[in-house]
């Protein structure tokens, strides 16, 4: 089966987020499952400037505009990934969707629009290519377009929307709408428009034979107000349609035995070493080489979506418990100004690195005892996931697919072996705090926190028995 999967970044040639882990690892295992797969991804300058020269594979022209389709291999594997050429990825620098200041890039209506035409094109047999794939396979509300223009053609290809995350919905006005000459019908209710916008997720919400989330859990969230985000109405509507498919992991990339940016790789069986990792990060962030107490870590954007709003309340009284604290990512400036700004009062028990940073990510996974994860909304969340293979002990609120993955400590939980983190549920910081006690108050407990710990890392998130669900869903769509 050909299969043609779409979206606007990849590991490990452009990552911003966990849509990235996704789309560099899923079409390779369908790849190796047998499926004749082409990745297609926007040629941006990052992406061409960090690989070998690209081959030429043709010239195509969709709606009078001129691109070029290059291809290489994903690094690692041997996925024939195609690069879409033209001048607003390729000669653009910097991230994918907006400037240094992270203002969207005001053309990104025209960008992901150029991208969705030139998928269609390919997935209708328009592009030229003596190529077609059978299922068109797409991502986001960057490629939701791409499924909506499918349906102007008797060579309809059969579809598949993922939805990774409902918060960016590809918005914009009726005159980007006039601009982009999308077809007058798309402007309906029934189609683009939402509440007088266009709306580019909608052409896959509306549009795709199967809607897929990330999770379970959030598949049916999205069915309900607040979680469908004013989508809820057409979703459930077409809830028959919608199948939630929980991440794997890519275990290539995410294994500790055999991670090289470790200094001391481990397994279950000599889980002892996760102990020197620690040493070595805390003092490479230059915090306390203190061992009577627990170490957590946060990696990820800092943005509402995480639960920075919960944090930040609470951090003051996480150090007194006593914990000590790493954090990773990028975000919101007032929400890096602050944790910046905590740390800076407590050097010897907080880090703070606001960078995007492949290995200190890394690095922290396998050092931390306890990950801290308390999202709003998590339409799956990858780096609990990463966290329990690290046997890094998720500390979770009970929402999307961090409710289907972790599973909370406590009496029954550890008597029948189930326990693998800490849950909470409600949008609380006190919830929050009270969940960090019982996670530090465990951890000098350290038999129990060995067995949770070894349950953690036994969890099964590869991506066979998912890429088999998707797999399946392909055939259904026949
Ligand atoms: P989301 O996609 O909503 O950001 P996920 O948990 O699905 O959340 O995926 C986030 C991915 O991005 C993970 O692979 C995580 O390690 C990575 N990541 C996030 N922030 C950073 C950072 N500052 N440095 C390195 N990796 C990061
Ligand atoms: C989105 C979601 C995240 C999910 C990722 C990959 O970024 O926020 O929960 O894990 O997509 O599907």
């Amino acid at each position: 089966m050909r299969l043609l999967f779409v979206a606007s970044e990849a590991y490990p040639l452009i990552k911003t987020g966990g849509l990235a882990d996704v789309a560099g690892s899923l079409p390779e295992v369908l790849r190796q499952q047998g499926m004749d797969v082409r990745l297609l991804l926007p040629a941006y300058q990052h992406v061409l400037e960090s690989i070998e020269p690209p081959e030429f594979v043709a010239d195509m022209e969709v709606d009078g505009t001129a691109l070029r389709i290059l291809a290489t291999r994903l690094p690692g594997t041997e996925l024939i990934t195609w690069l879409l050429e033209h001048p607003v990825f390729s000669q653009r620098p910097g991230n994918p969707y907006h400037d240094h200041l992270g203002q969207p890039w005001p053309d990104n209506a025209d960008r992901f629009a150029l991208l969705s035409r030139a998928a269609a094109a390919i997935a209708t047999g328009t592009a030229g290519l003596d190529w077609r794939p059978e299922v068109l396979h797409c991502n986001d509300w960057h490629t939701g377009l791409a499924v909506a223009l499918t349906h102007l053609s008797e060579q309809r290809p059969r579809t598949v929307f993922t939805v990774h995350s409902l918060a960016h919905m590809g918005l914009f006005d009726r005159e980007t709408f006039d601009r982009l000459r999308l077809p007058a019908h798309f402007w309906s209710d029934s189609a683009l428009e939402f509440y007088n916008q266009c709306s580019f997720i909608k052409g896959g919400l509306v549009y795709a034979d199967y809607i897929t989330t990330v999770s379970p859990g959030y598949a049916r969230e999205i069915c309900e107000a607040p979680g469908g985000m004013g989508l809820e109405g057409l979703i459930s509507q077409r809830r028959e349609r919608l199948v939630g498919i929980l991440n794997g992991i890519d275990n290539r990339v995410w294994n500790p035995a055999t991670d090289p940016y470790l200094e001391h790789p481990f397994s279950p069986e000599t889980l002892d070493a996760k102990a020197r990792n620690k040493a070595a990060l805390r003092a490479s962030l230059g915090l306390a080489p203190a061992e009577d107490r627990p170490l957590v870590g946060l990696v990820g954007r800092l943005v509402e979506q995480k639960g920075l709003e919960l944090i930040l309340p609470v951090l003051e009284s996480f150090l007194e418990l006593p914990v000590q604290l790493a954090i990773l990512g990028t975000g919101e400036p007032r929400y890096e100004q602050r944790l910046q700004a905590v740390a800076a009062a407590h050097p010897d028990a907080m880090a703070v690195v606001l960078a995007y940073d492949e290995s200190l990510a890394h690095r922290i996974e396998a050092a931390a005892d306890i990950f801290l994860m308390p999202s709003l909304f998590e339409p799956c969340g990858l780096n609990q996931l990463y966290s329990l293979r690290y046997g890094t002990l998720p500390l979770v609120r009970a929402v999307g697919g961090l409710a289907d993955t972790v599973v909370d400590t406590n009496a029954q939980s550890v008597a029948d072996g189930s326990a693998t983190g800490f849950v909470f549920r409600r949008p609380d910081a006190g919830e929050l705090l009270a969940a960090m006690q019982r996670a530090a108050a465990l951890w000098y407990d350290k038999q129990s926190w060995r067995q949770v710990q070894l349950t953690a890392m036994r969890q099964d998130f590869s991506w066979q028995q998912s890429a088999n669900r998707y797999l399946q869903l392909y055939n259904d769509t026949a």
